[in-house]
């Protein structure tokens, strides 16, 4: 088993260069998403993989302005789910979660397989709706931008999205984020790599 590397080695990189994409490689990323768990097996994920140049244009219309880098992707992939589709319990629904995790184990499976697939919130879930077809009662949780790495950093990028581009950007430190036993318990000192 070797999870470690893929983690380590994703980034969300958004200088890409195009790369091509087959019928297998769709049929892998879908079938290592969908070993995801999920509330009472519920499998609420749906994906749709664009890879048409007719349709990754139009879906240029739906991209914030902030992801203008994303026009380079030859691949979007466009992951949604309805609330009803899985748990919900009380004020907890597990839909989004259960997409999170998917689209997730998607993401590891295609670093592996040497690709930068970079999750992304700034675009219209209207449009993305509109040009995809996607029954309304659906959420547009995430799209994902494929593509391979270019060592180029691209020219559309702002002065913060160059900086990201060389180094990962800062985690926040364990003793934020990590309790033991109880809430705000600290036993762990320093840093752990
Ligand atoms: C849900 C989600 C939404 C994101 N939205 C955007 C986005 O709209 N545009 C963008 O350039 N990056 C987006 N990112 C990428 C993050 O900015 C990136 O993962 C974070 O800065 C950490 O960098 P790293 O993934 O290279 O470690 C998003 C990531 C996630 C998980």
């Amino acid at each position: 088993m070797d999870v470690i590397q893929a983690i380590n080695e994703r980034r969300a990189y958004r200088s890409l260069e195009p790369v091509d994409i087959t019928e297998d490689l769709i049929k892998d990323l879908a079938r290592h998403a969908r070993l995801s768990p999920s509330c009472f097996n519920n499998q609420p994920w749906r994906f749709v993989f664009v890879r048409d140049p007719e349709m990754l244009e139009k879906m240029h219309e739906a991209l914030s302005q902030g992801n203008v880098w994303a026009r380079a992707a030859s691949m979007i992939i466009a992951v949604f789910s309805k609330k009803e589709d899985d748990c919900i319990i009380r004020d907890r629904e597990y839909h989004q979660f259960d997409c999170g995790l998917a689209a997730g184990f998607l993401v590891l499976r295609a670093t592996e397989l040497g690709l930068v697939a970079h999750p992304i919130a700034g675009y219209s879930p209207k449009k993305t709706r509109e040009i995809l077809g996607i029954p309304e009662d659906y959420h547009v949780i995430t799209l994902i931008i494929v593509g391979k790495h270019s060592e180029k950093i691209s020219s559309v990028l702002s002065d913060d999205q160059v900086a990201a581009e060389r180094s990962r950007p800062e985690r926040k430190p364990f003793s934020e984020i990590v309790s033991i036993d109880r809430f705000g318990q600290k036993s762990i000192r320093g840093p752990i790599e």
